[in-house]
């Protein structure tokens, strides 16, 4: 699912534009499988992944991954779902699901120092899943916290795309992030979906069992090009 060159800077400025929106706009966007850690670094598809997202998937991602390094610090937190098509009943076989985010510092952390190159820019934190016949997807990792100082909510960014869907964004916000206000709702509730931009989810964590935080979220599929 790598494109080619063209469609390759078409997608690295479609990507380019979701992080802007995201970072720009915050408060008005933004199994029965063995689990298979994403080994962030490793599924990179390529040296030519300057941006990276769903159209940058390696071959094959799993539908369950898990994207932190084993030392990551942070709190256990585990998402999952099920990707449907637009009739909101069929599961959707084939998509991809990229998502990326801060660590608990709400860095994006790199594993080397910064040396100009684009495709670090996501940090380590992320990952790739593909849905198989049941539409189901899972992604283990810690929760993000805010980035420093500023007014943005924690958030995952995602991007999806499959079959004959464009690619697109999402954003994961969590309940109970203070930086969630009844004000930054009503302009997340009031954003008209485009291409670039979606209203955010906002995920509402229950401890399991064993107390790791899990949220839910199934997509349904969307071909908004606006
Ligand atoms: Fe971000």
């Amino acid at each position: 699912m790598i494109a080619g060159k063209r469609s390759k800077v078409n997608r690295r400025e479609f990507i380019k534009g979701v992080a802007v929106a995201a970072v720009a706009l915050p408060a008005i966007t933004c199994g029965a499988s063995p689990l298979v850690r994403s080994a962030p670094g490793t599924m990179q598809a390529s040296s030519d992944c300057e941006w990276c997202g769903a159209g940058d998937a390696p071959a094959n991602p799993p539908a369950r991954i898990v994207i932190p390094p084993r030392d990551e610090p942070g709190e256990p937190l585990v998402i999952s779902g099920t990707v449907y098509q637009e009739d909101g009943k069929t599961p959707a076989t084939g998509i991809t699901i990229y998502a990326y985010h801060t660590n608990a510092a709400g860095i994006y952390p790199k594993r080397t120092p910064d040396d100009g190159r684009p495709q670090w820019r996501h940090g380590y934190l992320r990952g790739w899943m593909r849905t198989g016949r049941d539409g189901k997807y899972e992604f283990r990792t810690i929760k993000p916290a805010a980035y420093p100082g500023r007014r943005e909510p924690a958030h995952i960014h995602l991007t999806m795309s499959g079959g004959d869907y464009p690619e697109y964004p999402g954003t994961f916000w969590f309940a109970d992030d203070p930086l969630v206000t009844p004000e930054v709702r009503a302009r997340n509730n009031a954003i008209v979906a485009t291409r670039l931009m979606r209203p955010a989810v906002i995920l509402t964590l229950k401890r399991d069992e064993s107390g790791v935080l899990r949220g839910t979220h199934n997509i349904r599929l969307e071909r908004i090009t606006g």
